[in-house]
């Protein structure tokens, strides 16, 4: 694997990384260095090398690496019951179902594994409703999303993406799609036009495509669009949610209360693969019997770590945390003068810089001098860097990450 031959790699790294290349699929294309311990928000290489975690697993480690509370609850009901199937009842489905649903203010839940998943299930709610409640005609719904989304790997995902790395070479595509550009209201209302239309399928913040932040009043105009020609608004929080942009989700700076949620990634703080869409009684109970599910959906250890998971989000007061914390954190990356530095954005922890290559150093080399002076973020699309840690991080270690940061982007400038 000559791409990922780099001086600074211990031998022991780089044999592991030799047996991933050797034995996985080629589908990603890591940063060189091979973790094996994470507290909070550092992680730890195999020679014992401590790094701050500034991808935080794209925001599914919200609550800190290997919380306490969350791995005690896992722990205990992976003694005791890890998986029924939902052929017979369990006796932690029922409490978790009602904690996140007071949590998130919804009638009902339908839990699944990942975030894809979650997307998945919300739009076969969203045709179902369509074809039970709205009267479209069977097989003629059509969802709109927006340009540069990011919904996850599917087939279903990747015929909403209009991103070719993300859906060239795995056609046909999904058809009922139609796609308008981002934080485009005009663009919205026109698509809106079309009586099939049954969603209207949105990240609240394009977290993959280098996290673009939408102008104020976007998510709040959207949603009023929807309702004045009876589509549901269906935000893709999985990304942005629990408390990552600063608000427990980030509808909730324009007080939009989406018709279907989504969530994933830190419903579990990220000890195990767990997904959601939420609705109200109208919307959910569309579904029927048999008609949709996954046989670890909603089983008793993923109940039992999602509750501690979200519990830990309010006891810690994260959301308020990640508002506070991410105001610093922009406020002194943009005291950083380099002229490698283009743009910096984002709200609460989850931020970016869009980096300007000089003298053929890139976003990727800024990464690798990251990682050399202790901290892991990784490029999106290239040029942009997304930094969000661990809602969990204190002021003394923000102020030690931008000097990270800082020496990084001024060794190239
Ligand atoms: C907004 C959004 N939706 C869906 C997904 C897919 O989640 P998963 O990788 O768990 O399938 C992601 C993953 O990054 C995402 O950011």
């Amino acid at each position: 694997m000559s791409e990922v031959i780099d001086t600074t790699l211990s031998a022991k790294s780089m044999e592991l990384i030799e047996l991933e290349s050797k034995y996985g699929a080629h589908n990603y294309h890591p940063l060189p260095v091979v973790l094996s311990k994470g507290e909070g928000v550092y992680v730890w290489d195999v020679d014992g090398k401590r790094y701050y975690d500034f991808l935080s697993a794209y925001s599914a480690v919200n609550q800190g690496h290997c919380h306490p509370k969350i791995i005690g609850a896992m722990v205990e009901q992976a003694k005791k019951l890890t998986l029924t199937s939902r052929a017979f009842y369990n006796d932690s489905l029922g409490a978790y179902e009602k904690y996140v649903t007071q949590f998130f203010g919804y009638d009902k839940i339908l839990p699944m594994n990942s975030g894809a998943e979650g997307d998945e299930t919300a739009i076969k709610l969203c045709r179902k409703w369509a074809y039970t409640k709205k009267g479209i005609k069977e097989n003629e719904a059509k969802i709109i999303c927006c340009e540069n989304n990011f919904h996850g790997r599917t087939i279903m995902a990747i015929s909403l993406s209009t991103d070719p790395d993300s859906y060239a070479g795995f056609g046909p595509f999904v058809p009922g799609i139609i796609k308008i550009p981002y934080n485009d209201l005009g663009a919205l209302e026109k698509a809106l036009q079309d009586p099939n239309v049954a969603g209207f399928l949105v990240e609240p913040i394009q977290g993959e495509a280098g996290v673009f932040v939408p102008d104020d009043g976007y998510l709040a105009g959207a949603y009023k669009l929807c309702k004045s020609k009876n589509v549901l608004f269906i935000a893709d929080e999985v990304q942005t949610g629990i408390a990552r942009t600063g608000r427990l989700l980030a509808c909730d700076h324009e007080n939009v209360k989406p018709d279907i949620l989504i969530l994933g990634k830190a419903l579990s703080g990220g000890v195990y693969p767990i997904s959601a869409a939420l609705a109200n009684d109208d919307i959910m109970l569309c579904i029927k019997p048999g008609e949709h599910g996954s046989t670890f959906g909603g089983n008793p250890l993923a109940a039992k770590v999602a509750v501690a998971a979200l519990q830990v989000i309010k006891d810690e007061k994260l959301a308020e945390n990640s508002e506070k914390m991410g105001k610093i954190f922009r406020n002194e990356l943009k005291k950083i003068d380099s002229p490698m530095i283009e743009i910096i954005r984002g709200k609460g922890l989850l931020n970016a810089i869009v980096i300007k290559p000089i003298k053929g150093k890139t976003a990727w080399d800024v990464c690798l001098k990251m990682r050399d002076n202790g901290l892991l973020a990784k490029p999106t699309h290239d040029n942009i860097i997304r930094f969000a840690p661990p809602l969990v991080i204190n002021e003394a270690q923000i102020m030690e990450t931008i000097g990270i940061i800082k020496k990084s982007i001024l060794a190239f400038s």
